[in-house]
């Protein structure tokens, strides 16, 4: 038996893409197989006539490969070639032969295959956009046709890395013992920090299950059941305001592991990211990952996905600018700045267009403090009235700058929404100094993160991460006491993975004691009724025997998206929606008619 499968498996390989319709694919021929009459099938790309000769480039998914149909070949070859037009479906018979100009920078182009016929499999419409590399169509058109979109390169070498990611994954977390297991796509409402979509039940009238904004519960259920290494590639589905990172559905690399402490998770996973960095791109990082602490995150990039790929640190200059007569300082909690390398030539104008943008709503500073470091070693600033340039070259000390740099600066009442601008700002002018290499790969742990965060509106807790992270176990003191701000001191087991400003993954150790998660609740205002309500099934499992577990998830179309080199990560999943979550190719989301309503027990409200 096993033999036999071998053997197939050879046999495979050495013809894997021959079928009735072709014996080769386009991208696999050369000048070594010459003379060979072999059959293609494929699209037509484009057809030049010249001289009396038809050149059609014929693309599959596996290249394109030119074919020759001669001045003196049979008339009825010549018709069928001069009616085919660009899309349309053909079959093509002929024998590869040497090029006369050869095109090196096609993997076939040092053939050609000259026609014996072309069976034409199907016509096409003229297409809206051209299907090259670099189309003439605009993003809305595309998404529209995305079908054709998917024919062009640039799409389909993403939906090969995104393949290539899976397999790799499934392989590295096999080998590691990991089982990988489907939870439901229909399951009840839980909160996890976005909204859900949900689904109305016929059968059971006025009641909704939720599409899953993380199989969460479920993976703590299969630890209870004993699958102690579980992973899932999985989707996921969440309601809430769309970037070029976030789309409402999308997949993750979801796992989870029983037995274990934080550490043997970040070592797992780690391991996973370093296999997946070396078998797709070929890079190595580093072993072990450097990790930063949530609280170090904030203080020197104002991110808790801090890009360190470049430097530009934040400083706190709060103590050393204050009591000189400048009331924006004078009434700030927090001073802090960067110092951006080499744009002390920045004009007036340029800098006033700065001062706009940190004022923008997205970012949010009442307004820009900048101090150059000329060129001649003097030193000039917007607060020129207030600091002697003894000051201003003290402050500029602080920050290491040298002649050339400008340290922009901001204030405020909040420490960490400064910092956050500051962080903002920072990356701002890493993406104008091009320090974001896309090809520069810098990942870290971010560890130690505050359990809670306080939310001003309600006046309550939030769990930082979910209700199921478990508190460190040397602080659990501070989590029983009653006072606020030692439960704010309270810091998680929990982390992130970062990837060059990019949170690719996160996950914690969960909570596995009843007391523990009963003071959870407790802290968050869930009375004893709203937690049976909403994790029942979760707190009963956890009567029956609740190993101590953890584990994570990583972002699937992130992961792609940053190995190959984007942001976006629409491109790196076939069928995508836009920024207002509408799916265009189908018109999805749409209305629905009254029988399917009435069916449903549903029925639209007037307002709408
Ligand atoms: P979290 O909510 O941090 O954790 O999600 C894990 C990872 O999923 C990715 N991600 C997204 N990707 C694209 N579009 C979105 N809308 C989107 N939302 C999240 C991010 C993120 O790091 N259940 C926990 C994991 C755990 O604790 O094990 C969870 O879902 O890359």
């Amino acid at each position: 038996m096993l033999n036999l499968l071998a053997f197939r498996k050879t046999n495979i390989h050495i013809n894997m893409y021959r079928t009735q319709y072709r014996t080769k694919t386009c991208g696999e021929l050369r000048l070594s197989d010459s003379g060979q009459t072999v059959t293609l099938a494929g699209w037509v790309q484009k057809i030049r006539k010249l001289g009396g000769m038809t050149f059609i480039d014929l693309r599959d998914r596996y290249g394109i490969t030119q074919l020759v149909v001669d001045a003196n070949a049979g008339q009825s070859l010549i018709d069928t070639a001069n009616s085919l037009g660009r899309e349309f479906v053909i079959q093509a018979i002929g024998e590869v032969s040497e090029r006369q100009s050869k095109n090196p920078k096609m993997g076939t182009g040092d053939i050609e295959i000259r026609l014996d016929s072309i069976n034409i499999l199907n016509k096409s419409v003229t297409p809206p956009f051209t299907i090259e590399d670099e189309t003439d169509g605009g993003d809305d058109i595309r998404a529209k046709f995305r079908y054709l979109d998917l024919r062009r390169n640039p799409l389909k070498n993403a939906l090969m890395l995104r393949h290539k990611i899976a397999i790799e994954v499934r392989n590295y977390l096999d080998a590691q013992g990991f089982m990988e297991i489907e939870t439901p796509y229909l399951i009840k409402s839980t909160p996890e920090g976005a909204r859900d979509f949900v689904v109305p039940s016929r059968m059971n009238p006025g009641e909704f299950y939720a599409l899953p904004q993380s199989p969460q519960q479920y993976k703590q259920i299969l630890m209870v059941a004993g699958y102690d290494r579980y992973f899932q590639i999985v989707r996921c589905f969440r309601d809430e305001d769309l970037r070029a990172d976030r789309q409402p559905e999308f997949t993750q690399i979801d796992c989870e592991m029983s037995f274990v402490e934080q550490e043997d998770v970040l070592v797992t996973f780690e391991g996973m990211m370093r296999s997946l960095f070396k078998n797709v791109l070929g890079v190595t990082i580093p072993d072990p990952l450097p990790r930063m602490t949530w609280f170090d995150a904030m203080d020197n990039y104002g991110s808790d996905k801090p890009d360190v790929r470049f430097d530009m640190k934040i400083h706190d200059i709060s103590d050393s600018v204050k009591g000189h007569g400048f009331s924006l300082f004078d009434n700030s909690a927090y001073i802090g700045g960067i110092c951006v390398p080499g744009i002390s030539s920045y004009s007036r104008k340029q800098i006033d267009g700065l001062t706009e943008w940190v004022k923008r709503p997205q970012v949010g500073a009442k307004g820009l403090i900048y101090i150059k470091a000329e060129e001649d070693g003097s030193f000039k600033s917007s607060v020129d009235k207030f600091f002697s340039a003894g000051d201003l070259e003290k402050i500029a000390g602080r920050f290491g700058a040298r002649k050339g740099d400008m340290i922009l600066v901001l204030c405020g009442s909040d420490k960490r929404k400064v910092q956050v601008q500051l962080g903002t700002l920072r990356i701002e002018m890493g993406n104008r100094l091009g320090l974001r290499d896309p090809k520069v790969f810098a990942p870290l742990w971010i560890v130690d993160f505050p359990l809670f965060e306080w939310n001003e509106e309600e006046n309550r807790w939030n769990a930082m991460h979910h209700p199921f992270t478990a508190p460190k176990p040397e602080q659990l003191d501070l989590y029983f006491s009653d006072k606020n701000e030692d439960i704010a001191k309270v810091c998680a087991n929990a982390y992130d993975f970062v990837l060059n400003g990019t949170e690719l993954g996160g996950g914690s150790i969960r909570i596995h004691d009843s007391k523990i998660q009963e003071r959870m609740f407790s802290i968050l205002g869930f009375t004893k009724e709203e937690a049976m309500y909403k994790f029942g099934f979760l707190i009963n499992a956890f009567q029956y025997g609740a190993p101590p577990h953890g584990g994570l998830a990583f972002g699937f179309d992130r992961v792609c998206a940053l190995f190959g080199g984007s942001d976006s990560i629409r491109d790196y999943i076939a069928f995508p929606k836009n920024n207002q979550g509408k799916d265009v190719m189908a018109d999805a989301p749409s209305v629905i008619d009254d029988s399917q309503l009435d069916e449903l027990h549903l029925v639209i409200s007037k307002k709408q």
